[in-house]
């Protein structure tokens, strides 16, 4: 098929190189003449496992020819269906802002209007129930003149791809939601998925959009708070000297509650988890419902960090104290520090007036821009040496390999976030929850 993607983001980016891996004909649309300029000469704008061999082979003077990228919105013409994949940032008030996806959505409409032919435009954004039917297809129906349902149809697929895993997570699905507002819009999102759904045989839920848009919050909301729940029972673990993860390794055997997604912690962060567990709390506020659980999981995953500290509290008076904190990242594998657990762990060191000294793998340059102040050490050795205490936030596998390191701590005290560190003789080891 012929495929426009609007956005190339993260999301964006790679389902398009997936899609033109699965043997359509995919064009990129985005504002960012750098990032277009990048695909069309096979590289990959961003860091994403996978992606650029994909980029290479398809959209590169080498490649397939089956991707490129354009600054140009009348390329979507010469496609049957378009992929909205722009960015719905939180508010502060927690709401979505929708401000891009509207201006998207109303280009896109100025262009249909010179299509005589049927189009289908699927939403990939992650938007609150009700926002393609009441938002999105108001506005390309006023600027496009034509009618949804009867000269174009209206879509919604939600992704679920993870940072660092997202071709291996496209192209192995635990399912694939289509929500449609119309048959034969439809019929259109089944045509672009056959050949994935062939291939990995994924399940496939077909639906309405503003069943599809809430399936993605649900599916993030109880992840979240499958998290927020394994921490609490690590909490009551730690006070009654038990070893959460040997509790979690048991209730796993469960099927009823899986093994995934017990690593209890100091909390989850990311571009997802924080905000999408926000925007569907105050979209459920906004109706009158006070979702209890979910504001519950959100209130003890910030307090984690807190609970983190007050562990190196109880050996450490950290105020004038060099104290190292490894990992920067939200999570292993990538250098996004987006509402990375670093974060608050940083500012209540400050706020205790410890001097903090940071150290990631590949995070270290996104961190520096949040943080200008702070040293930033090379390795996490030269963040221990001297060091009057250690916290660790991320669970990079270089940190399980650490040994003589901690020797050159001049305290060596180490607070685990994620049971990383290996307990050695001659180091005060406390987990957070075990
Ligand atoms: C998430 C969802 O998994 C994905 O389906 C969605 O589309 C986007 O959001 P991502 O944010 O990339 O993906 O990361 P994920 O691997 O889910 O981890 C999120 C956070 O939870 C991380 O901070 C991680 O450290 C934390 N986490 C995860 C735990 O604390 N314990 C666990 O057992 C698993």
């Amino acid at each position: 098929m012929e495929i426009s993607i609007v956005g190339s983001g993260y999301v964006g980016t790679t389902v398009a190189a997936c899609f033109a891996d699965l043997g359509h004909d995919v064009v990129n649309v985005d504002v960012d003449e750098e990032i277009v300029t990048a695909i069309n000469d096979g590289d990959a704008p961003l860091h994403e496992e996978g992606l650029p061999e994909l980029v290479a082979d398809h959209a590169g003077p080498e490649g397939t020819g089956r991707l490129r990228a354009t600054t140009d919105y009348t390329a979507v013409l010469d496609t049957d269906v378009t992929f909205l994949c722009l960015p719905t940032p939180q508010n502060d008030d927690s709401s979505i802002d929708l401000s891009v996806m509207e201006a998207g959505a109303a280009q896109l409409g100025q262009t249909l209007a010179d299509k005589p032919d049927w189009h289908t435009v699927v939403v990939k954004s992650t938007v609150v129930p009700g926002t393609t039917e009441e938002a999105i297809t108001p506005i390309v129906e006023a600027e496009s003149g034509k009618r949804a349902g009867e000269e174009f149809g209206i879509g919604m697929n939600p992704e679920f791809l993870r940072e660092g895993t997202a071709v291996d997570d496209f192209r192995n699905p635990d399912k694939v939601v289509l929500g449609a507002d119309d048959e034969r819009a439809l019929g259109d999102m089944c045509a672009v998925f056959e050949p994935l759904i062939g291939q990995s045989e994924a399940p496939v839920v077909e639906t309405d959009t503003r069943t599809a848009e809430m399936i993605k919050y649900a599916n993030n909301a109880f992840l979240a708070s499958k998290i927020s729940l394994i921490n609490d029972l690590g909490n009551i673990c730690k006070e009654f000297g038990i070893d959460a993860y040997e509790v979690a390794d048991a209730i796993g055997l469960d099927d009823r509650i899986g093994e995934q997604f017990l690593r209890s912690g100091v909390g989850w962060g990311g571009s997802c988890f924080p905000k999408d567990t926000r925007a569907i709390i105050s979209a459920a506020e906004a109706t009158g419902y006070d979702p209890t659980v979910l504001t519950a999981a959100v209130e003890l995953n910030d307090h984690q960090p807190e609970r983190l500290l007050s562990l190196l509290d109880d050996h450490v008076d950290v105020a004038g104290k060099r104290i190292a904190v490894l990992g920067l990242a939200f999570k292993p594998g990538t250098d996004d520090v987006r509402n990375s657990r670093a974060i608050p762990v940083i500012e209540g060191l400050r706020e205790r007036g410890a001097e903090v000294v940071a150290y990631d793998p590949v995070a270290t340059a996104n961190m520096r821009e949040r943080f200008p102040n702070l040293e930033y050490a090379e390795s996490a050795a030269a963040a221990l040496d001297g060091a009057h205490g250690a916290v660790v936030v991320t669970d990079w596998d270089e940190f399980a390999a650490l040994d003589e390191a901690f020797d050159a701590m001049a305290d060596p005290v180490v607070v685990d976030g994620r049971r990383i560190i290996e307990r050695r003789d001659g180091v005060i080891y406390e987990g957070l929850t075990w």
